[in-house]
Protein backbone atom coordinates (compact mmCIF):
# COMPACT_ATOMS: atom_id res chain seq x y z
CA UNK A 1 0.00 0.00 0.00
CA UNK A 2 1.30 3.32 -1.05
CA UNK A 3 1.63 6.29 1.90
CA UNK A 4 -0.41 8.71 -0.55
CA UNK A 5 -2.50 7.21 -3.62
CA UNK A 6 -4.19 9.68 -6.10
CA UNK A 7 -6.67 8.62 -8.71
CA UNK A 8 -8.11 9.86 -11.57
CA UNK A 9 -7.85 13.38 -10.46
CA UNK A 10 -9.85 15.85 -12.54
CA UNK A 11 -10.52 19.77 -11.99
CA UNK A 12 -11.60 22.68 -14.01
CA UNK A 13 -11.76 26.17 -12.73
CA UNK A 14 -14.89 27.52 -14.52
CA UNK A 15 -14.66 26.47 -17.98
CA UNK A 16 -10.91 25.98 -18.39
CA UNK A 17 -10.01 22.30 -17.72
CA UNK A 18 -6.55 22.13 -15.70
CA UNK A 19 -6.34 18.15 -14.70
CA UNK A 20 -7.89 15.17 -16.43
CA UNK A 21 -7.67 12.34 -14.50
CA UNK A 22 -3.57 12.43 -12.69
CA UNK A 23 -2.85 9.08 -10.79
CA UNK A 24 0.12 9.63 -8.53
CA UNK A 25 1.32 7.26 -5.47
CA UNK A 26 4.58 7.76 -3.06
CA UNK A 27 5.86 5.55 -0.62
CA UNK A 28 7.18 6.03 2.65
CA UNK A 29 11.13 7.24 1.86
CA UNK A 30 10.10 8.06 -1.74
CA UNK A 31 11.25 11.58 -3.57
CA UNK A 32 8.96 11.96 -6.49
CA UNK A 33 9.80 14.78 -9.12
CA UNK A 34 6.78 16.59 -10.11
CA UNK A 35 7.95 18.50 -13.36
CA UNK A 36 6.03 20.00 -16.12
CA UNK A 37 6.05 23.10 -18.30
CA UNK A 38 4.11 26.10 -16.83
CA UNK A 39 0.99 25.92 -16.33
CA UNK A 40 0.56 22.12 -16.38
CA UNK A 41 -1.35 21.61 -13.40
CA UNK A 42 1.71 20.89 -11.04
CA UNK A 43 0.43 23.28 -8.49
CA UNK A 44 -2.72 22.71 -8.77
CA UNK A 45 -2.31 19.13 -8.35
CA UNK A 46 -0.68 19.15 -5.05
CA UNK A 47 -3.05 21.88 -3.64
CA UNK A 48 -6.02 19.77 -4.52
CA UNK A 49 -3.60 17.07 -1.88
CA UNK A 50 -3.05 19.41 0.69
CA UNK A 51 -7.06 20.25 0.50
CA UNK A 52 -6.75 24.09 -0.45
CA UNK A 53 -8.45 23.13 -3.89
CA UNK A 54 -11.22 20.65 -3.68
CA UNK A 55 -10.71 18.10 -6.82
CA UNK A 56 -13.65 17.82 -9.39
CA UNK A 57 -13.39 14.20 -9.96
CA UNK A 58 -11.29 11.68 -8.17
CA UNK A 59 -10.00 9.64 -5.28
CA UNK A 60 -7.04 10.31 -2.63
CA UNK A 61 -5.91 8.38 0.15
CA UNK A 62 -3.15 8.05 2.93
CA UNK A 63 -2.39 5.18 4.38
CA UNK A 64 -5.38 3.65 2.62
CA UNK A 65 -7.75 6.01 4.41
CA UNK A 66 -10.23 8.38 1.95
CA UNK A 67 -8.94 12.02 3.23
CA UNK A 68 -11.44 13.99 0.25
CA UNK A 69 -13.69 14.85 2.68
CA UNK A 70 -11.05 16.43 5.22
CA UNK A 71 -10.55 20.05 5.97
CA UNK A 72 -6.66 21.34 4.95
CA UNK A 73 -5.88 21.24 8.69
CA UNK A 74 -6.97 17.67 9.29
CA UNK A 75 -5.02 16.98 5.88
CA UNK A 76 -2.05 18.59 8.23
CA UNK A 77 -2.65 16.72 11.20
CA UNK A 78 -2.45 13.56 9.57
CA UNK A 79 0.44 14.21 7.95
CA UNK A 80 0.67 15.99 4.63
CA UNK A 81 2.77 19.10 5.01
CA UNK A 82 3.73 21.74 2.03
CA UNK A 83 5.95 23.92 1.46
CA UNK A 84 4.91 26.90 -0.72
CA UNK A 85 7.34 28.72 -2.97
CA UNK A 86 7.28 31.93 -1.01
CA UNK A 87 7.65 29.93 2.34
CA UNK A 88 5.20 32.35 4.35
CA UNK A 89 7.73 33.03 6.96
CA UNK A 90 7.72 36.27 9.30
CA UNK A 91 10.80 37.76 8.10
CA UNK A 92 11.27 39.71 11.16
CA UNK A 93 11.19 37.33 13.35
CA UNK A 94 14.13 34.47 14.37
CA UNK A 95 14.11 30.92 14.10
CA UNK A 96 12.40 30.23 16.39
CA UNK A 97 9.44 32.41 15.97
CA UNK A 98 9.13 31.38 12.86
CA UNK A 99 9.28 27.50 13.95
CA UNK A 100 6.11 27.79 15.97
CA UNK A 101 4.26 30.11 14.40
CA UNK A 102 1.06 30.96 15.52
CA UNK A 103 1.69 27.39 18.44
CA UNK A 104 4.08 28.58 20.53
CA UNK A 105 5.02 26.38 23.50
CA UNK A 106 3.71 28.51 26.84
CA UNK A 107 4.25 27.62 30.60
CA UNK A 108 2.52 29.18 33.54
CA UNK A 109 3.48 31.61 35.99
CA UNK A 110 1.09 33.04 38.32
CA UNK A 111 -1.56 31.38 36.76
CA UNK A 112 -0.83 32.74 33.65
CA UNK A 113 0.25 31.50 30.17
CA UNK A 114 3.51 32.98 29.37
CA UNK A 115 5.15 31.98 25.89
CA UNK A 116 8.02 29.56 26.79
CA UNK A 117 11.01 31.14 25.08
CA UNK A 118 13.28 28.96 26.32
CA UNK A 119 12.02 25.58 25.24
CA UNK A 120 11.03 27.22 21.83
CA UNK A 121 15.00 28.13 21.50
CA UNK A 122 15.89 24.28 22.84
CA UNK A 123 13.18 23.01 20.61
CA UNK A 124 13.81 24.98 17.01
CA UNK A 125 17.84 24.20 17.47
CA UNK A 126 16.41 20.50 18.01
CA UNK A 127 14.60 20.65 14.73
CA UNK A 128 17.48 22.27 13.07
CA UNK A 129 19.88 19.44 14.37
CA UNK A 130 17.85 16.79 12.94
CA UNK A 131 17.54 18.26 10.07
CA UNK A 132 21.36 18.75 10.43
CA UNK A 133 20.76 22.61 8.67
CA UNK A 134 23.61 25.00 8.53
CA UNK A 135 22.27 28.09 9.79
CA UNK A 136 23.84 31.21 11.51
CA UNK A 137 23.03 32.33 15.01
CA UNK A 138 19.11 31.08 15.37
CA UNK A 139 18.23 34.13 17.12
CA UNK A 140 18.88 36.07 13.99
CA UNK A 141 15.75 37.78 12.08
CA UNK A 142 15.28 35.41 9.03
CA UNK A 143 14.85 37.76 6.18
CA UNK A 144 18.61 38.78 7.22
CA UNK A 145 19.34 34.66 6.02
CA UNK A 146 20.36 33.83 2.64
CA UNK A 147 17.16 32.05 0.25
CA UNK A 148 18.74 28.50 0.92
CA UNK A 149 18.97 29.25 4.92
CA UNK A 150 15.21 30.32 4.64
CA UNK A 151 14.06 27.05 2.81
CA UNK A 152 15.84 25.07 5.84
CA UNK A 153 13.73 27.37 8.47
CA UNK A 154 11.01 26.14 6.49
CA UNK A 155 11.31 22.85 5.87
CA UNK A 156 12.47 22.86 9.85
CA UNK A 157 8.74 23.92 10.77
CA UNK A 158 7.47 21.81 8.79
CA UNK A 159 9.02 18.65 10.43
CA UNK A 160 7.70 20.01 13.80
CA UNK A 161 4.07 18.48 12.59
CA UNK A 162 5.46 14.93 12.30
CA UNK A 163 4.61 15.02 8.40
CA UNK A 164 4.23 11.83 6.19
CA UNK A 165 4.34 13.75 3.27
CA UNK A 166 6.51 17.11 2.03
CA UNK A 167 5.53 18.92 -0.66
CA UNK A 168 7.93 21.38 -2.30
CA UNK A 169 6.68 23.38 -4.81
CA UNK A 170 9.96 24.92 -6.27
CA UNK A 171 12.65 25.30 -3.77
CA UNK A 172 15.42 25.38 -5.17
CA UNK A 173 14.43 28.15 -8.09
CA UNK A 174 16.10 31.26 -6.70
CA UNK A 175 19.05 29.69 -5.06
CA UNK A 176 22.68 30.27 -5.65
CA UNK A 177 24.43 26.67 -6.56
CA UNK A 178 26.20 25.73 -3.08
CA UNK A 179 22.74 26.53 -1.45
CA UNK A 180 20.77 24.30 -3.80
CA UNK A 181 22.88 21.71 -2.90
CA UNK A 182 21.89 22.09 1.05
CA UNK A 183 18.38 21.96 -0.11
CA UNK A 184 19.11 18.86 -1.85
CA UNK A 185 20.58 17.36 1.17
CA UNK A 186 17.69 18.23 3.71
CA UNK A 187 15.33 16.14 0.96
CA UNK A 188 17.65 13.30 1.36
CA UNK A 189 17.28 13.65 4.51
CA UNK A 190 13.91 13.52 5.05
CA UNK A 191 13.99 10.58 3.20
CA UNK A 192 16.17 8.87 5.20
CA UNK A 193 13.89 9.59 8.15
CA UNK A 194 10.98 7.52 6.09
CA UNK A 195 8.72 10.71 4.67
CA UNK A 196 7.78 10.96 1.57
CA UNK A 197 8.40 14.00 -0.50
CA UNK A 198 7.22 15.19 -3.78
CA UNK A 199 9.30 17.83 -5.20
CA UNK A 200 7.82 20.17 -7.76
CA UNK A 201 11.05 21.79 -9.87
CA UNK A 202 11.80 23.14 -13.52
CA UNK A 203 15.34 22.52 -12.34
CA UNK A 204 15.48 18.81 -13.88
CA UNK A 205 19.25 18.03 -12.49
CA UNK A 206 18.19 19.02 -9.22
CA UNK A 207 15.35 16.35 -10.07
CA UNK A 208 17.49 14.06 -11.61
CA UNK A 209 19.87 13.60 -8.55
CA UNK A 210 17.47 13.25 -5.44
CA UNK A 211 14.36 11.55 -6.59
CA UNK A 212 13.67 7.87 -7.28
CA UNK A 213 10.81 8.40 -9.35
CA UNK A 214 9.50 11.27 -11.95
CA UNK A 215 6.06 12.07 -12.86
CA UNK A 216 5.63 14.37 -16.26
CA UNK A 217 2.48 16.13 -16.20
CA UNK A 218 1.38 17.66 -19.90
CA UNK A 219 -1.71 19.34 -20.35
CA UNK A 220 -3.09 17.69 -17.02
CA UNK A 221 -2.48 14.24 -17.47
CA UNK A 222 0.19 12.12 -16.74
CA UNK A 223 2.67 11.85 -19.34
CA UNK A 224 5.69 10.08 -17.84
CA UNK A 225 6.25 7.95 -14.52
CA UNK A 226 9.64 7.37 -14.88
CA UNK A 227 12.24 5.33 -12.68
CA UNK A 228 14.80 8.18 -12.25
CA UNK A 229 17.80 5.46 -12.19
CA UNK A 230 16.65 4.61 -15.84
CA UNK A 231 16.09 8.12 -17.16
CA UNK A 232 18.24 10.95 -18.69
CA UNK A 233 17.56 14.14 -19.68
CA UNK A 234 16.58 14.17 -22.57
CA UNK A 235 13.87 11.06 -21.49
CA UNK A 236 12.40 14.18 -19.20
CA UNK A 237 12.64 16.85 -21.58
CA UNK A 238 10.60 14.85 -24.15
CA UNK A 239 8.03 13.99 -22.19
CA UNK A 240 7.47 17.45 -21.18
CA UNK A 241 7.23 18.64 -24.82
CA UNK A 242 5.26 15.89 -26.14
CA UNK A 243 8.53 14.56 -27.86
CA UNK A 244 7.31 10.95 -28.26
CA UNK A 245 3.91 11.95 -29.73
CA UNK A 246 5.83 14.18 -32.00
CA UNK A 247 7.74 11.30 -33.04
CA UNK A 248 4.93 8.88 -33.18
CA UNK A 249 3.28 11.14 -35.29
CA UNK A 250 6.03 12.04 -37.77
CA UNK A 251 6.51 8.23 -38.08
CA UNK A 252 2.49 7.80 -38.89
CA UNK A 253 3.03 10.54 -41.52
CA UNK A 254 5.90 8.94 -42.98
CA UNK A 255 4.28 5.54 -43.39
CA UNK A 256 1.35 7.63 -45.39
N1 LIG B 1 -7.21 29.57 -8.77
C1 LIG B 1 -7.21 29.44 -10.11
N2 LIG B 1 -8.19 29.97 -10.87
C2 LIG B 1 -8.22 29.82 -12.20
N3 LIG B 1 -7.27 29.17 -12.89
C3 LIG B 1 -6.24 28.64 -12.19
C4 LIG B 1 -6.15 28.74 -10.77
N4 LIG B 1 -5.03 28.12 -10.37
C5 LIG B 1 -4.44 27.65 -11.47
N5 LIG B 1 -5.17 27.95 -12.58
C6 LIG B 1 -4.84 27.57 -13.96
O1 LIG B 1 -4.56 26.20 -13.98
C7 LIG B 1 -3.49 25.92 -14.89
C8 LIG B 1 -2.42 25.17 -14.15
O2 LIG B 1 -1.80 26.04 -13.22
P1 LIG B 1 -0.72 25.53 -12.18
O3 LIG B 1 -0.37 26.69 -11.33
O4 LIG B 1 -1.20 24.30 -11.51
O5 LIG B 1 0.49 25.16 -13.15
P2 LIG B 1 1.97 24.73 -12.77
O6 LIG B 1 2.23 23.43 -13.45
O7 LIG B 1 2.16 24.80 -11.31
O8 LIG B 1 2.82 25.87 -13.51
P3 LIG B 1 4.19 26.60 -13.07
O9 LIG B 1 5.30 25.68 -13.48
O10 LIG B 1 4.18 27.84 -13.90
O11 LIG B 1 4.14 26.88 -11.62
C9 LIG B 1 -3.04 27.26 -15.46
O12 LIG B 1 -3.66 27.43 -16.70
C10 LIG B 1 -3.57 28.26 -14.45
O13 LIG B 1 -3.85 29.48 -15.08
MG1 LIG C 1 3.30 25.99 -10.06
Amino acid sequence: MSLLDLSGIEKSFGSVSVLHGVDLTVGAGEVIGLVGDNGAGKSTLMKIVTGMYQADRGSITLEGDNILELTPGERRARGIEMIYQDLALAKQQDVASNIFLGREPTRRVLGMSLVDRRKMKLDAQKMIDRLGAKLPAITRPVGSFSGGQQQSVAIARALTFNPKIVIMDEPTAALAVREVQSVLDLIRQLKSQGIGVILISHRLNDVLSVTDRIIVLRQGRAAANLLTKETTMPDIVSAIVGGGDVMVAAAHEAQG
